[in-house]
């Protein structure tokens, strides 16, 4: 395979530039071409792609985002509007591509391998780590500290006040950001999609360590997980505690890679090149027991995320 691309699609995550400047060196040791799409799908169908050079991915291992940029395209579902994009890659010779994003980017690419016979490398590029093949998705680690640090500040200004925190992640449906973060935040109580819980057990139980004399609780809530304003009421009504809310939102997306995600993004767009070279089948890449793999997108997309509840369960008994 002598020409490839490489693309950001959805969410963007920290360490999506790490990776795409892998990509990049990687394919160029190969004396391969390689071309950077812009804004996803959506660049793709209207053939923003510009060809790539060892300066364009200079200096930009250590920033946040993806300077790429990204989309969610949904109209790329569309067969027809697939086709579109495989007219932009024939106008170039563009033979193979990369995609790092989430599970929307890996159906498109899957359609494409699938519909159209273009090689693809799905790279899982998203905070939420809700890949079930993969033990860690790029961005995750550097997401769960930048949440881990506003634990941090929280529990000095709750404690000096006596005061009950709520912070919200994201995660979308999945509970993995709130459920590392909260264990090594030493949160309390950790409120997540994959397990159900009782707001009234809650209460009574922050009721009781205050009688107990611990006067501030943190509760990491999973955006997934519940609405927080329906909390709040439900503590206060049953404990006349103030909750104050904060809602992280995005700050949970930039932020510099750290090394963990560094590495990953390495690993990971080394294997995807090395198979596209090397004429490999259309694969999401991850890593599973701390080895890299190559999965069928078919399998990755049947196998069901096990939440881990044993870490879970830490928390409960760390917490209290
Ligand atoms: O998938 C990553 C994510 O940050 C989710 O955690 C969050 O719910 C969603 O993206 C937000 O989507 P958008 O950036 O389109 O508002």
């Amino acid at each position: 395979m002598e020409k490839i691309a490489v693309l950001t699609s959805g969410g963007d995550s920290p360490g999506m530039n790490a990776c795409i400047r892998a990509v990049v060196r990687t394919a160029l040791y190969y004396n391969m071409d390689v071309y950077g799409i812009e804004r996803g799908y959506e660049g793709l169908i209207n053939g923003d792609i510009t060809r790539l050079n060892h300066r364009s991915v200079s200096d930009i291992i250590h920033k946040g985002g993806t300077f790429l940029k990204t989309s969610r395209c949904p109209e790329f579902k569309d067969l027809e509007v697939q086709k579109r994009g495989t007219y932009a890659l024939s106008a170039y010779g563009i033979e193979g591509l990369v995609v790092i994003g989430g599970d929307g980017t890996f159906r498109g690419a899957k359609s494409l391998s699938d519909n159209f016979g273009i090689k693809v490398m799905g790279i899982p590029g998203t905070i939420d780590n809700d890949l079930a093949y993969t033990d860690y998705t790029l961005g995750f680690d550097t997401t769960v500290n930048t949440v881990l640090w506003a634990i941090n500040n929280l529990r000095d200004t709750m404690h000096s006040h006596d005061r009950v925190s709520l912070l919200e992640v994201m995660g979308r449906n999945a509970g993995d950001i709130a459920l590392y973060a909260g264990i090594a935040g030493g949160a309390e109580y950790i409120l997540v999609p994959e397990v159900p819980y009782d707001l009234d057990e809650i209460a009574s139980s922050i009721k009781k360590s205050n009688l107990r004399g611990k006067t501030s609780n943190t509760i990491v809530l999973a955006e997934g997980a519940g609405d927080r304003e329906e909390i709040v009421q439900k503590i206060k009504e049953k404990t006349g505690i103030n909750v104050k809310v904060t809602v992280l939102g995005y700050i949970q997306r930039g932020g510099s890679p750290n090394m963990a995600d560094r590495v990953l993004a390495a690993k990971f767009a080394i294997k995807a090149v090395d198979l596209l070279k090397n004429g490999g089948e259309s694969s999401a890449i991850g890593i599973k027991d701390n080895k890299i793999v190559a999965v069928p997108f078919e399998k990755a997309f049947n196998e069901k995320k096990v939440f881990d509840k044993d870490l879970f369960e830490s928390a409960r008994i760390l917490g209290l």
